[in-house]
């Protein structure tokens, strides 16, 4: 039902009903999706604390996202708007023309081995290309794993040692304002540190940039396209493995959060109408890049499950060419529905803090904002719904969960916004705010964010062949919930509020990564003693690493030539998304007695807040030194 319509309390029993009674709220949803054989049990609990969905069921993702539409009467609706400032180019594709596509590609991975089960990686840019890759291997039931381009190539060597690819499609180059990205380059090292070198690519010549193709195991993409025939869609079974997405951890092994195909698509398509209002038909924007958690449920598989029109943006916020931008994409497109991170909008804010540009464009179909990705301070929502108008809905999950487990639910029933709270849990998820015991903690008192088991669909199963690691990580700490790594606070009225991390994950442009992964590469460095890097607080990007460092006794180089070193090293081995531009070397770090570094109390210092000099401290005077040091990188950093 569409909220405006709503009767109020309608949010509540839904929710209740989700909770009490899963297996008939999710077995209704499922009716909405084609199914080649239906299940046979709706919830497989017999293997606690793991458990699948939809058992014994099978269909097609990709027949549900693009041929059951062409099927269904919206074969010539656009599916996808690609939409490129940076390569001045748009392109539109309808359903049929994206089936047409996406047939002949999984045509061209067959012609190149893969089969059903088999793992490829997709490192690409913002391409249409990107998206038929992803779609032609649910196509044929491969499982792919799409790697973010903005990482350099010993992070992508590392996808490549766990998922053992059959194949690896990319593209000769990304883009960037002023500039193209080499991408093979990238590749070609990564496969050499992978020890897979031989693996078979598919490679996307971008006019902007050709590559040189290594004879005898690079392919084409136009070629290989051209050579291909269209394959159908293959029925797989509902709890097979859809993608592998690799997100950070707390070291420098990135953990592959598995999804499956039924589950998936049943959670994904009805969180379009639940949460975000979207049906089909609507043009729905989330302006992320396919690398991430975003970019796969919402610039792909939500908004083409549910018939919507997508948009793939090749551009940003700010710079291509203005603050406008976004606007301007909104118009052109007659875009329903804006998904970002926070992020972005303070980027147009700070260009554009009066909201002139988007006086500019006519966006009489613009009806709501979502924001995710990170924290969305108050402030930012603030502007967002005052040059806007619209609602602006911050909504919490991860690439984990896959979809929002907390939110206004728009299409269910919209609540009363309070800014800096992500509203309440979504359907499905049994979100419960635990304290160190284990207990439920009371209304304002902050704990961990924790979701009772089962986990609704869509969210992962597994780490890819590493169910040890999924429990260790995620189900240990507290038997019979999910752990999710974020500190937060449920309100009198029964709304969350997200602090804070309570591990080394950092939120840095809503980009999530791990400082524990920058100390080891820090470390790495030969005139490194000891090492810290936190999260400090940053206008724009919500969060970047700081790095303090000190040296081995003897050391004499100069310290702005290590910091060089150190800074090059990090982008070297993590890729520039990374951001980390500030270190420093000191004579000691603080810590407490038993030889543990205090990075909150160093946080607390760059961010400018209330120092929590914790009891245990060794020796207090060393803080002068760490306050000094952070003054000279710019921390505590001003708007
Ligand atoms: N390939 C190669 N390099 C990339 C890249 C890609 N796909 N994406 C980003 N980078 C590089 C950037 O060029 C930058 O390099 P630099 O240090 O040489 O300048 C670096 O990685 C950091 O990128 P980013 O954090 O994006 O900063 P930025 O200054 O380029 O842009 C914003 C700042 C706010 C405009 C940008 O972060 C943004 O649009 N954020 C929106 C958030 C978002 O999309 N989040 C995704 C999850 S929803
Ligand atoms: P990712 O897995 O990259 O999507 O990052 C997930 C993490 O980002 C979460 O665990 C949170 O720490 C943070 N995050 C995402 N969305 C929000 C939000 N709406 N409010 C606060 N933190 C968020």
């Amino acid at each position: 039902m569409n909220a405006k319509h709503a009767a109020p309390g309608t949010y509540q029993s839904t929710y209740d009903e989700s909770i009490r009674h899963p297996e008939t709220f999710w077995a209704k949803l499922a009716e909405e999706i084609v199914w080649t054989r239906r299940w046979t049990r709706v919830l497989d609990d017999s293997r606690k604390p793991f458990y699948r969905w939809f058992l014994g069921g099978e269909l097609n993702t990709c027949y549900n996202c693009l041929d059951r539409h062409v099927e269904g009467g919206r074969a010539e609706q656009l599916a996808l708007v690609y939409d490129s400032p940076l390569a001045n180019t748009v392109r539109k594709f309808t359903y049929r023309e994206l089936r047409d596509e996406t047939a002949r590609c999984a045509g061209a991975l067959r012609n190149l081995g893969v089969r059903r089960g088999d793992t490829v990686i997709v490192y690409m840019p913002m391409v249409p290309e990107a998206v038929m890759a992803m779609l032609a291997c649910a196509r044929i039931g491969a499982v792919h794993s799409v790697v973010f381009g903005g990482f350099a190539a010993p992070e992508l060597a590392k996808r490549i040692v766990d998922a053992k690819p059959r194949v690896v499609i990319s593209a000769s180059c990304g883009l960037l304002p002023g500039q193209a990205v080499p991408y093979k380059p990238m590749l070609d090292q990564a496969l050499r540190i992978a020890g897979a070198a031989d693996t078979p690519c598919l490679i996307l010549q971008r006019p902007q940039l050709a590559a040189e193709l290594t004879p005898g195991r690079d392919h084409d993409w136009d070629e290989a396209m051209a050579a291909a025939q269209p394959v159908e869609c293959v029925a797989v079974a509902s709890t097979d493995p859809l993608y592998i997405i690799y997100t950070s951890g707390t070291t420098g092994k990135p953990k592959g959060a598995v999804r499956d195909h039924g589950s998936h698509a049943v959670a994904l398509r009805w969180s379009m109408e639940a949460v975000y209002d979207s049906w089909p038909g609507d043009v729905y924007w989330a302006a992320s890049d396919i690398g991430w958690v975003v970019g796969h449920s919402y610039i792909v598989y939500g908004p083409l499950l549910q018939g919507c029109t997508t948009i793939l943006y090749e551009g940003k916020p700010v710079g291509t060419p203005d603050a406008g931008a976004f606007w301007r994409v909104c118009r052109d497109h007659g875009v329903n529905t804006l998904f970002t991170a926070p992020t972005a909008f303070r980027a147009i804010k700070k260009e554009d803090p009066r909201g002139e540009l988007v006086r500019q464009y006519d966006l009489r179909k613009f009806r709501t904002l979502f924001l995710a990705g990170e924290r969305g301070d108050p402030d930012t929502i603030e502007w967002a719904h005052r040059i806007l108008g619209t609602p602006v809905i911050d909504n919490w999950w991860q690439t984990e969960l896959g979809w929002p487990a907390i939110s206004n639910c728009m299409g269910i029933e919209a609540l009363p916004v309070k800014p800096g709270s992500a509203t309440k849990p979504v359907p499905g998820f049994d979100i419960q705010i635990l304290d160190e015991g284990g207990k439920r903690c009371p209304r304002g008192t902050v704990g961990n964010l924790s979701i009772k088991l089962p986990l609704p669909p869509g969210s992962l199963y597994t780490l890819w062949n590493n169910e040890a690691g999924f429990e260790s990580t995620y189900l240990a700490r507290y038997p019979g919930y999910y752990l999710s790594g974020d500190a937060a606070v449920e309100d009198e009225d029964g709304y969350y509020s997200v602090m804070s991390r309570i591990d080394d994950i950092i939120n840095v442009a809503g980009h999530r990564l791990s400082t524990g992964e920058m100390e080891e590469i820090l470390s790495a460095h030969a005139d490194v003693a000891e090492c810290a890097v936190i999260g400090a607080a940053d206008p724009l990007k919500g969060q970047v690493p700081v790095g303090l460092v000190t040296l081995k006794s003897g050391v004499t180089r100069s310290e702005e030539a290590i910091c060089r070193e150190l800074v090059a090293s990090v982008r070297d081995h993590i890729g520039p998304v990374a951001a980390f531009k500030d270190v420093k070397v000191v004579s000691r770090l603080p810590k407490t007695r038993s030889g543990k570094v205090l990075r909150v109390t160093m946080r607390t210092i760059a961010d400018g807040t209330t120092i929590k000099i914790p009891p245990t401290i060794e020796d207090q005077t060393v803080l002068p030194e760490i306050t000094q040091a952070l003054q000279a990188l710019g921390y505590p950093r001003k708007d």
